[in-house]
């Protein structure tokens, strides 16, 4: 795609462009640790969803990883490393990438390949739309090695998922293939065999980034907001953007 002047890696384990057809694009970028979530890409994370989050006139997000996998998860070579219990809470109050990346104001497509665990799948939830290469594996192992999936994993899980299905996936950690996690509604589309997954969300992307941005923008707010809230609040959420929507309209 014909990409702006790129913003280029942000300490050499995330990059982020943008490209003039109004899709966005973040890249996971450490493949040879299997793109692991250690405290410098949460960092860079953050730096990369907020650059998305304050560019003008964005139509769509594609997040996507380089190498093998999509993500094995949170980096276990740093678990138990913070100088103290107070440092290691501080360390996750403090920097929440996943909360920034649920409140993008723009619809976010994941390409997923090879394995998406831990919080690589965790982020995956966090998006709008889910594709899968053939062959991708999906999985939770937080609880195997003694924690819980709390890269908003417990929640958003249990969005998508109907609870009696999300509940034994959470709590077994047992990684499953992509076609089971298209019927457990993890995943959106799981790809045919050689069909490249990265195309694939671009290609979706640029159809999302080519509608009115405003509309869609609008409709993604209500259709989050429905998740959110009760139904008379959310009905109310909805009157509110199509009314700020018809008004952007007739400006
Ligand atoms: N944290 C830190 N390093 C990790 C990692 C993780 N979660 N997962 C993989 N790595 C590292 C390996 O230590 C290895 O590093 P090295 O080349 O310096 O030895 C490298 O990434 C490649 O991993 P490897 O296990 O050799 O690849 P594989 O293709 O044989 O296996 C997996 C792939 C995903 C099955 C396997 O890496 C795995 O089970 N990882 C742990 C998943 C996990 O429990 N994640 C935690 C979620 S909270």
């Amino acid at each position: 795609m014909g990409m702006l002047p790129p913003m280029g890696e942000i300490d050499d384990v995330v990059r982020v462009a943008f490209g003039e057809d109004g899709v966005a694009e973040v890249v996971l970028s450490r493949p040879q640790k299997l793109n692991v979530v250690n405290l410098r890409m949460r960092d860079a994370l953050i730096e990369a969803f907020t650059a998305v989050r304050d560019f003008p006139d964005l139509g769509a997000l594609v997040l996507r990883a380089e190498g093998a996998h999509f993500s094995a998860g949170a980096d276990i070579s740093e678990f138990g490393n913070a100088e103290s219990i107070f440092e290691a809470r501080r360390i996750r109050w403090d920097r929440d990438p996943w909360h920034l990346l649920w409140t993008l104001p723009v619809p976010k497509i994941v390409a997923l390949h090879g394995y998406a665990l831990g919080s690589g799948l965790e982020m995956a939830m966090l998006c709008d739309v889910r594709i899968a290469a053939h062959g991708t594996k999906v999985g939770l192992p937080e609880t195997k090695l003694g924690m819980l999936p709390a890269a908003g994993g417990t929640r958003s899980i249990t969005a998508w998922m109907a609870p009696s299905r999300a509940l034994p996936f959470i709590m077994a950690g047992e990684p499953i293939d992509a076609e089971s996690a298209r019927i457990l509604g993890i995943v959106d589309e799981v790809l045919p065999e050689g069909v490249d997954v990265d195309e694939t969300a671009f290609a979706y992307a640029r159809r999302l980034a080519g509608l009115p941005r405003v509309a869609v923008r609008a409709a993604l707010s209500a259709a989050k907001a429905a998740h959110e809230l009760p139904l008379r609040e959310g009905l109310a959420a909805e009157r509110r953007l199509a009314y700020l929507t018809d008004q952007f309209n007739y400006d």
